[in-house]
């Protein structure tokens, strides 16, 4: 059993490793400055008796003191918002990539391997499809740049003898997303389950890969085991799924009666993006196990009994 640290460890996917990684019988401990947390993140961390350490990443002292003599720190902290990156390029660029910095360095000092959530906004618009590792990063927006100068930071301290793995999630979907930043799962869910009209931007042709949070976690757990390798692994299902289908997923299982209302595209937006994941098949032995439909089965009950 491993000790792990998760910086963002208040926010949607920190919380649900935490929560996934404590129920596997791992040592878990949560930083987070909270000022991003979810209310349902934190009701349950708290049910699980999980602590989180309010504290920012910015902050080295802080967070090397915390991940002395741990087995893996996974830098989860971030802001995540594209649009809010867009309108406030200079708080993503001092949030990101100072973070990512900071948290580099206290892995430096204390001899901890890291582990970095990038992102698939890396890639920018797609050069072929599916997207492996070696496609070429030109991203969109200052999010996904902040996201790519991270991953460039620890490829500089590798010479130092940074131990690092850097994975770019896809679209993660799952319990406790906040739905001021959540993804098109969320919100397609929320408007269902009100009875909405689920709103599509562009023609519903676009394809996104989305991935479930408890296939990170898995994820995550085949790197405490097999350790840190400095390479770069896409995480995603794999699989492309057009915003359409997922709309009439979404209907199928939460509102048959709900119609649909087509936007024009939003700008910036990518019109394909699916990943290749034979690299962490191949060396993590990563498999995705939640197929989308039972995947927005479960939040649909989740969110229909209020715990999602
Ligand atoms: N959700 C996705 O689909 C997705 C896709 C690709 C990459 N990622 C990456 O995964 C990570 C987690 O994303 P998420 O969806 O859980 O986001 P989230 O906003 O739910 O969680 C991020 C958490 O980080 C905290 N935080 C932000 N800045 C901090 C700082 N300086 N110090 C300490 N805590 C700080 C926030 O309070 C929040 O609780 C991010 O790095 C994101 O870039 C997410």
């Amino acid at each position: 059993m491993g000790s792990v640290v998760i910086t963002g460890g208040a926010g949607f996917i920190g919380h649900n490793l935490g929560l996934f990684l404590k129920e596997r019988g791992h040592t878990v401990t949560l930083v987070d400055t909270l000022e991003r947390a979810s209310p349902l993140a934190l009701e349950r961390l708290r049910r699980a008796g999980l602590p989180v350490i309010r504290a920012d990443v910015r902050n080295r002292a802080a967070v090397a003191y915390v991940a002395r003599g741990a087995d893996l720190v996974v830098h989860a902290a971030a802001y995540v918002s594209v649009e809010e990156s867009v309108e406030k390029p200079e708080l993503y660029m001092e949030n990101n990539v100072l973070g990512a910095l900071s948290v580099a360095r206290a892995c430096l000092e204390s001899g901890v391997p890291l582990l970095y959530f990038s992102s698939a906004s890396v890639y920018g618009e797609p050069q072929r499809l599916p997207i492996d590792e070696s496609h070429p990063t030109k991203p969109l927006s200052p999010y996904g740049l902040s996201k790519l100068f991270g991953e460039q930071i620890l490829e500089l301290y590798r010479g130092q003898g940074l131990k690092y793995t850097i994975f770019r999630l896809f679209n993660v979907y799952g319990p406790g997303q906040t739905s001021s930043y959540a993804g098109v799962v969320t919100r397609f869910i929320e408007r269902a389950l009100a009875g909405e009209k689920l709103t599509i931007y562009g023609d519903g042709t676009q394809t996104r890969d989305f991935v479930h949070v408890t296939d990170v976690a898995r994820a995550v757990e085949l790197v405490l085991e097999k350790g840190a390798s400095g390479e770069v692994f896409n995480i995603a299902s794999g699989k492309p799924t057009t915003i359409n289908e997922l709309a009439l997923l979404v209907r199928k299982l939460a509102c048959p009666d709900c119609g649909v209302e087509y936007q024009p595209p939003r700008p910036g937006d990518i019109k394909h993006s699916y990943a290749d994941i034979s690299k962490a098949r191949k060396t993590l032995g990563f498999e995705p196990k939640i197929g989308l439909e039972d995947g927005l089965r479960d939040l649909i009950l989740l969110a229909r009994a209020k715990q999602w």
